[in-house]
């Protein structure tokens, strides 16, 4: 427990380099990264940096005081400036608002979630992962992060949609999803000014959201008129109240919480079976383990929900690439009043930031940080403070996806891996990158089918 001091707490620093008028713009601008990452080194608990100038952005590094802001803190803090940003671009939906708005929306969106609809949700998961696969070719260089964007949004479409849209139309959506996802990643990093520039980039990112809000839309309007439900996310977002009125969603609220998911729920899972494959190819012992142990708990049969508890090596691999290469370079909070986090006290309108990237490579809780090793999760988070492994984040905010996220990872790898090995050229090393995530700068690996190699 942190101890009130009676004297003044010591200023909190500003981070060297700011210029005026751009702040940190040129460090972000050079190597978002490795320039937040660096904070961790130079400075103590709380240290200052300036992303819009004008506003003062603390960022929050001591594990402990990073968990009072996201539990003790979380009702009374707004979601700051990365989650705006997404507001604009998505409409006002779980990820973006706070406070008793928040708490309601999270409640209708929770059924979607539950263990059973995850259930319903892993054969669509295991088709999508097998369709991926059908169209790759033995020995082709594949962009993995642009297969595993692709093959997360399909898996995410199919549970949204499964039995609401034609093949047709599934394709168009993925299509204009996936322009959505790349515009909000470069939109989160610019000045608001530039969406309002005639680039064929505004206007393309403009038309497929619109797009993509019309197909919603209509799916919606279809399952109306025929007044039944189809089991799919869709059809228990439609059957949601809102609480405070007794009536259903409007079309407006569904479509911004089904842009939201495919915007929070895709780079995520993207990024991180990227690098899960990147390590495996890496690190053939590793490899060998998580092959032996599906071989031992499916046999000859393809993955089912039942399966996902128990393959605990390869839940260790997924932990581990959660902590190694966390997809969240800068998740955001604001002071709505005078606020009181650790000895210091901020006034309203402070924004704070964290970064799970750095924190989960901090050596004083992870030694060797930069070494994947599934095995140090063996005896699971117990020699953890609180508040240095933040996978899913922590209180009212926490990943509403993580099972999902989970069972999406699990069925993907246990039905990729077993059908083909994905090379690395030898001595290869991919370095990450941060956009909306943090996520392999390019990641190429050789297709190889595990009969053909084998
Ligand atoms: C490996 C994949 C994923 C990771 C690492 C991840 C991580 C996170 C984290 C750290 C947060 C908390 C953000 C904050 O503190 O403000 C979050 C929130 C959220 N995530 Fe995920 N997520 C993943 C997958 C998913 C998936 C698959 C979905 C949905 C299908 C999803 C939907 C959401 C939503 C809606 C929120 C906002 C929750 C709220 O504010 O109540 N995520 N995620």
């Amino acid at each position: 427990m942190r101890l009130v001091t009676l004297v003044a707490p010591p200023p909190i620093p500003r981070a060297a380099g700011s210029l005026p008028l751009l702040g940190h713009a040129v460090q972000l601008g050079r190597d978002n990264l490795a320039f937040i990452a660096g904070l961790r080194e130079k400075y103590g608990p709380l240290v200052e940096i300036t992303l819009q100038p004008g506003t003062r952005t603390i960022v929050v590094q001591d594990p402990e005081l990073i968990r009072t802001m996201l539990t003790d803190l979380g009702p009374s803090l707004d979601k700051g400036r990365f989650f705006e940003k997404m507001g604009q671009l998505m409409g006002e939906s779980v990820v973006t608002v706070a406070g008793p708005e928040h708490v309601r929306k999270r409640r209708q969106l929770q059924p979607a979630f539950g263990r059973a609809e995850i259930a319903r949700y892993v054969d669509l998961m295991r088709g999508e992962a097998d369709s991926a696969v059908d169209r790759w070719t033995e020995g082709e260089d594949l962009d993995v992060r642009e297969a595993m964007v692709k093959l997360s949004l399909d898996m995410l479409v199919k549970t949204v949609f499964s039995g609401s849209i034609n093949a047709e139309t599934f394709t168009q959506l993925r299509r204009d999803l996936s322009v959505v996802m790349n515009g909000v990643g470069v939109r989160i990093m610019l000045p608001d000014w530039f969406e309002r520039l005639p680039l064929p980039f505004n206007r393309r990112f403009d038309r497929a959201r619109d797009d993509a809000r019309a197909t919603i839309n209509e799916a919606i309007a279809a399952l109306q008129a025929t007044g039944t439900g189809t089991g799919d996310m869709l059809s228990m977002l439609m059957a949601a109240t809102d609480e405070s009125t007794g009536e259903p969603l409007t079309e407006d609220q569904i479509c911004s919480e089904i842009l939201t998911l495919a915007v929070a729920g895709t780079e995520t899972t993207a990024s991180v079976l990227s690098w899960i494959l990147y390590e495996l190819a890496r690190d053939p012992a590793i490899e060998s383990r998580v092959l032996a142990e599906l071989d031992e708990v499916l046999g000859d049969r393809p993955v089912a929900f039942g399966d996902i508890t128990r393959l605990p090596y390869l839940d260790r691999v997924i932990k581990e690439a959660l902590r190694l290469h966390h997809t969240g370079w800068l998740v955001t909070r604001r002071t709505m009043t005078e606020t009181r986090l650790g000895d210091w006290t901020l006034p309203p309108g402070t924004e704070l930031a964290y970064c799970q990237h750095a924190l989960h490579r901090d050596p004083a809780f992870f030694p060797d940080p930069l070494a994947f090793d599934p095995d140090r999760w063996l005896d699971g988070e117990r020699s953890l403070p609180p508040g240095a492994f933040l996978p899913w984040g922590a209180g009212r905010h926490k990943c509403i996806g993580d099972r999902f996220a989970v069972t999406e990872l699990i069925t993907a790898l246990a039905t990729l891996l077993r059908r083909v090995r994905l090379e690395l050229d030898p001595g290869r090393t991919v370095r990450p990158v941060a956009r909306a995530t943090v996520r392999p700068r390019t990641l190429v690996m050789r297709v190889r089918s595990r009969t053909a190699a084998e």
